[in-house]
């Protein structure tokens, strides 16, 4: 239906807009832009495909991409902010379906026609085979994980890396037994299959439910090198382009995510973090905290100069992001200055506090990285941390035992004095105790911070 040379014209168009997405991502501001970019070209590249190919009449075509933008644009709606992880999982677990259906698809067609099939591209299936199998059985029990369909905690059992090694020595010597064997057999193509969606899910169950975040990321870069290696099979350019794009975003991002925890990704995959509650951290035992009533916390809050806001977790699970705003709004009425400070993993996954905050309307050029802004604690008259316990806590710089040393941290405590919203001395995502929460310059607000954050809102008005 289109010349070759206008299909490879239009693949590149569509791979450009792909990287000019992925560039405008990088900042708050051009995200949005950034995705509409990036979905223009996959719309292009879907299309050109399946006219080049002469797959659909252009009527179903339509039909199809009504249907599918109906479904697409229902869930974005629908879906909660904190269930975000979750449909990121179950949309790589797609995409590492859609590259195993792909390969084994390619895989039949020859065996059915009794075509033989060339080592490269034989290996190139198998691989494909591989890692959309491990995608894809990966990211259902990460998603399983997160909804709490199963439990968040690490499954572990004795011998498991063996085990898991075991499998995968399998699966080599499967791939390697279909690539030479000169008989077509179709056992080793699902003893492969089979075993990869085992490997899958026994790679993921010692992995605690918090740390899914990074391990999704990790699957969206394996979704991305299936792709990649689905393009080599089905010799599809732009599949090769975009699959390479989704593999190398997806590591990197992994290992932003590592860094900032000051974990190694091998960690992240194998430490099984969260197995055990009790962690290795100072104990409070001895120390006091100081709890501070809503009309002093507001009498303090109306009348700063300078006032820091830390979110974490906390106020995710509260959804106080738009209380947060009131507040801000009438702080800076008062003659204060309001600034977001964001750590980079904050909450349980990339960008979650940018996301909620942009969400409040908050603008973006309030928000600061944690390297922007964590020499301006000094200055600040007042720090309110909204929800946020370990990407504050001090024993990362002082505790060599802690087992968050070393990751940096918001000098939350370096600041004049510090106002803390949580329910309880609950402890955070790490499970240690927070020095913060005893320091003299730190008043607890207990309570849920929605709730809590709407009191001091109503206090102010009426100071
Ligand atoms: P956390 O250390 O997890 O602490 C969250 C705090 O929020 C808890 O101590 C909890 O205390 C409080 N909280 C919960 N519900 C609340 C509510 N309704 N109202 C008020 N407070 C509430 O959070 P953080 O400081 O944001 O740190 C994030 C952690 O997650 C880090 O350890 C990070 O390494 C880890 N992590 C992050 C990511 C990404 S990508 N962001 C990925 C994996 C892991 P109470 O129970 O006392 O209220």
């Amino acid at each position: 239906m289109i010349s070759p040379a206008i299909e490879r014209l239009l693949y590149l168009v569509a791979a450009v807009l792909f990287i000019t997405g992925l560039k405008n991502l990088q900042s708050p501001a051009t995200a949005r832009r950034g995705n509409a970019t990036s979905g223009i070209g996959m719309l292009l590249a879907i299309v050109v495909t399946l006219l080049e190919l002469e797959i659909l009449s252009p009527a179903v075509l339509i039909a199809g991409l009504l249907v599918g933008s109906a479904i697409g644009w229902w869930m974005a709606r629908s879906i909660k902010m904190t269930s975000m992880p979750q449909m990121v999982a179950l949309l790589n677990g797609f995409g590492g379906a859609a590259s195993l259906l792909v390969g084994g698809a390619e895989f039949l067609k020859s065996e059915l026609r009794g075509e033989a099939i060339s080592v490269d591209t034989g290996i190139t299936i198998q691989l494909t085979l591989l890692i959309g199998a491990v995608t894809l059985s990966g990211s259902l029990i990460a998603w399983a994980k997160l909804q709490e369909v199963m439990t968040g905690k690490p499954i572990t059992f004795p011998a498991q890396k063996v085990f898991n090694a075991l499998i995968f020595a399998a699966i080599v010597g499967l791939s390697a037994y279909q690539l030479y064997t000169p008989d077509s057999l179709l056992w080793p193509f699902y003893a492969v299959c089979g075993l990869s969606l085992l490997l899958g899910v026994l790679l993921t169950i010692p992995i605690g439910g918090a740390d899914m975040p990074v391990v999704i990321s990790l699957l969206n870069s394996y979704s991305g090198l299936a792709g990649s290696m689905t393009g080599f099979v089905i010799q599809n350019d732009v599949l090769i382009i975009s699959g390479a794009l989704v593999g190398s975003s997806g590591i990197i991002l992994s290992q932003i995510m590592c860094k900032a925890m000051n974990r190694s990704l091998a960690n992240v995959l194998f430490g099984s973090f969260g197995a055990t509650v009790t962690a290795t951290g100072k104990s409070a035992a001895g120390l006091t905290v100081k709890s501070i009533s809503v009309e002093d916390a507001a009498i303090q809050l109306a009348y700063a100069q300078s006032v820091i806001v830390v979110p974490g977790y906390g106020m995710a699970v509260a959804q106080a992001q738009h209380t947060v705003r009131e507040l801000a709004e009438l702080i800076e009425k008062k003659g204060g200055t309001v600034k977001y400070a964001i750590h980079p993993v904050a909450g349980r996954m990339p960008g979650h506090m940018n996301v909620l905050l942009a969400e409040a309307n908050i603008p973006y050029d309030k928000l600061f990285a944690m390297e922007d802004i964590n020499s301006e604690f000094d200055n600040c008259d007042v720090a309110i941390v909204i929800g946020a316990n370990d990407v504050v806590n001090p024993a990362a710089r002082s505790d060599p035992a802690s087992p968050i040393f070393g990751m940096p941290i918001l000098d939350v405590d370096r600041g004049k004095s510090c106002i803390v919203l949580k329910r309880s001395m609950g402890a955070g995502f790490a499970g240690i105790e927070n020095e913060l929460f005893y320091a003299p310059k730190t008043s607890m607000l207990f309570g849920d911070a929605k709730a809590s954050l709407g009191k001091l809102v109503s206090e102010i008005k009426q100071l």
